[in-house]
């Protein structure tokens, strides 16, 4: 009896570490862009995501020294080909598995792959069309060296929405749902998430006659907007649930949302734009999204990366270049992490 008493002791111990460690990840992670010529170095980033906790890190294209600075890191990884490779892997089979073995194959030992986004913010676009073949061969690359249950999944801007307002009136617009429907219907066989992109703050900042900055940071604490029997305290979760809505407009309420970016520049658009606010937003996201679902999926804790680690100089104006929680030097904006 003594030692299958102890085996089974054993057994519970390494659950319960499991179990701990489980509860241990936080469902939150941080974009980590390179479009700045002051950054540190891919080795100094990483451990400033590990010091900071941060368990979660989208890249946006396979850079070779970050995915090696990744190695061994713990940290989950979202990673996509840049946009312009995806038309290639629709046409071949051969190209995905060629993307498959220069990117991902090296680094699967030690790198933990969670999320594949085959196309960020195609869809509406002329690459759009190529998505769903894309995914498709990525997959099968992955597969045939034994990958599986890699999330393969694409991002998408606000602009794949027709309709938005009010959350149950979202709809896809009606030259992409059949492609929206082809991925869907992937996501939903291989129980993958959608990846969207949600900016409140460009929904505020271009129209505060209608937004309130309240609604927009989460700061209010009765209903803005009442929606049929959902009752919406935040803009963030209006935004989120008019892309339910549109998956259930073309019968795929079962395919969960993931956030791929969310955030707040803390300079270039006063007031919208404020140290203050992108704390704000931030801090209050956080909480939100660790504790609860949207309306329309109450139950249901989306994962969701933050946008983004650093300032990065080389971006377009000065609203894009300051969505940083840290400056190129490595100090915090604000205090956050
Ligand atoms: C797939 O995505 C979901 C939602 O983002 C995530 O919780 C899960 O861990 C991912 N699965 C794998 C195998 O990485
Ligand atoms: C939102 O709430 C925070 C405190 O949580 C406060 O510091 C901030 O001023 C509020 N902002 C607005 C616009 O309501």
């Amino acid at each position: 009896m003594a030692p299958k008493f102890a085996q089974l002791f054993v057994s519970a111990l390494v659950l319960l570490t499991q179990l701990l460690s489980l509860a241990d990840a936080r469902n939150i992670g941080v974009c980590y862009g390179l479009n700045g010529n002051n950054l540190p170095s891919p080795t100094d980033v990483i451990n400033l995501y590990k010091r900071s906790q941060i368990d979660n890190i989208r890249i946006y294209e396979p850079y070779p020294e970050v995915l090696q600075a990744l190695r061994g890191s713990g940290l989950s990884v979202a990673i996509g080909p840049r946009n312009e490779d995806i038309a290639s892997f629709a046409g071949s089979q051969d190209a995905a598995n060629a993307w498959v073995n220069k990117n991902i194959v090296p680094y699967k030992n030690d790198v933990s792959f969670k999320w594949i986004t085959i196309g960020n913010e195609v869809i509406p676009g002329p690459l759009g069309a190529n998505v769903p073949a894309a995914m498709n061969n990525i997959r099968y690359a992955l597969s045939s060296v034994g990958l599986t249950g890699i999330n393969v999944t694409t991002v998408l801007a606000a602009t794949a929405l027709g309709a938005s307002f009010p959350p149950s009136a979202g709809a896809f617009a009606s030259d992409i749902t059949g492609t929206i429907a082809s991925i869907a219907g992937i996501l939903a066989q291989e129980n993958a998430p959608l990846m969207v992109n949600v900016y409140p703050y460009f929904a505020y900042s271009s129209d505060p006659i209608h937004i309130s900055a309240e609604y927009a940071l989460f700061n209010s604490t009765s209903a803005v907007v009442t929606d049929g029997s959902f009752q919406y305290f935040n803009l963030f979760d209006a935004m989120c649930d008019a892309f339910n809505a549109a998956l259930e407009k073309i019968n795929f309420a079962g395919v969960k949302l993931a956030v791929a970016e969310t955030g707040w520049p803390s300079v270039g658009n006063p007031p919208f734009t404020s140290v203050a606010n992108a704390q704000t937003y931030n801090k209050n996201l956080m909480n939100h999204v660790l504790q609860n679902g949207t309306p329309r999926r109450p139950s249901y804790l989306m994962d969701a990366f933050f946008f983004e680690m650093f300032n990065e100089n080389l971006k377009e104006n000065a609203v894009e270049q300051n969505f940083g929680f840290f400056f190129p030097n490595m100090a915090p904006v604000y205090p956050f992490w």
